[in-house]
């Protein structure tokens, strides 16, 4: 039988990558595809849970039943989960967020000219992760961030994990051919609790699975019927 354990929870997932604009036609970006997040979104729903998604560029077909909004940039994502974490039991930060945006956006296309190659500004976006692990508008709210490490895997998982405050961090290797935009990842859960998971190769349902399992077992009892 389908477990249902998310039944009467809602919960918030963020998916894909933001873009910050350079001019009406550039932007820098990232490489996230969103399939995760969409996983994470389609896992629970089908344990029950009543699921808003929120999509940054995402090109995927969506996942039914699915609350989705749709945003471009960091700080559109934010205002985003700021409308709707507040009724959220669980937040999941898969997203990929840029860090930092062009400091002013051209109004015209840059163009090639005298002065050489232009040089960009850049500024910081918010940390929106950091902004929901500090201020939880719920009581037992639990919110989950991922990363992204090259090396030092457990120890920068570690550290990030206590720099954002959140209670979960998903720790992906990535590197050549691995978790961006692939069927399959893989990945070590840290715990603000000290645990460590690890989930082994496999498709994006499936460590979705076993992110809700941790989820779950980290939720008061109950659930609003
Ligand atoms: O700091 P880093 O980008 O490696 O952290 C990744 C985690 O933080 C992800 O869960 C991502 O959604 C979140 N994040 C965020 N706001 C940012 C940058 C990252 O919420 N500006």
């Amino acid at each position: 039988a389908l477990p249902v354990d998310l039944a009467g929870r809602r919960v918030l997932v963020t998916a894909g990558g933001t873009r910050e604009p350079l001019d009406p036609v550039r932007y820098l970006g990232n490489r996230s595809s969103g399939r995760q997040g969409y996983a994470l979104a389609a896992t629970a729903l089908a344990r029950g849970a009543r699921v808003s998604l929120i999509a940054a560029n995402v090109d995927l077909p969506d996942p039914a039943g699915a609350d989705i909004t749709r945003v471009g940039t960091a700080r559109e994502l934010r205002e985003a989960v700021l409308a709707h974490r507040e009724r959220a039991d669980a937040v999941v930060m898969t997203a990929a967020v840029a860090d930092f945006r062009p400091a002013e956006v051209a109004e015209g296309k840059i163009k090639k000219g005298e002065g050489g190659p232009p040089v960009l500004e850049l500024v910081e976006n918010p940390d929106i992760l950091l902004e929901l692990s500090r201020e939880r508008p719920r009581p037992g709210q639990v919110v989950v961030g991922f990363a992204a490490e090259t090396d030092h895997v457990l120890e920068h998982g570690r550290a990030k994990l206590e720099r954002k405050g959140c209670d979960l961090l998903v720790v992906n290797q990535v590197g050549a051919g691995r978790a961006f935009g692939t069927e399959d990842n893989q990945a070590v859960v840290l715990g603000a609790d000290g645990s460590a998971t690890e989930i082994p190769h496999g498709p994006k349902e499936n460590l979705a699975d076993r992110v809700w399992d941790l989820v779950a077992a980290r939720l008061a009892p109950g659930g609003e019927p």
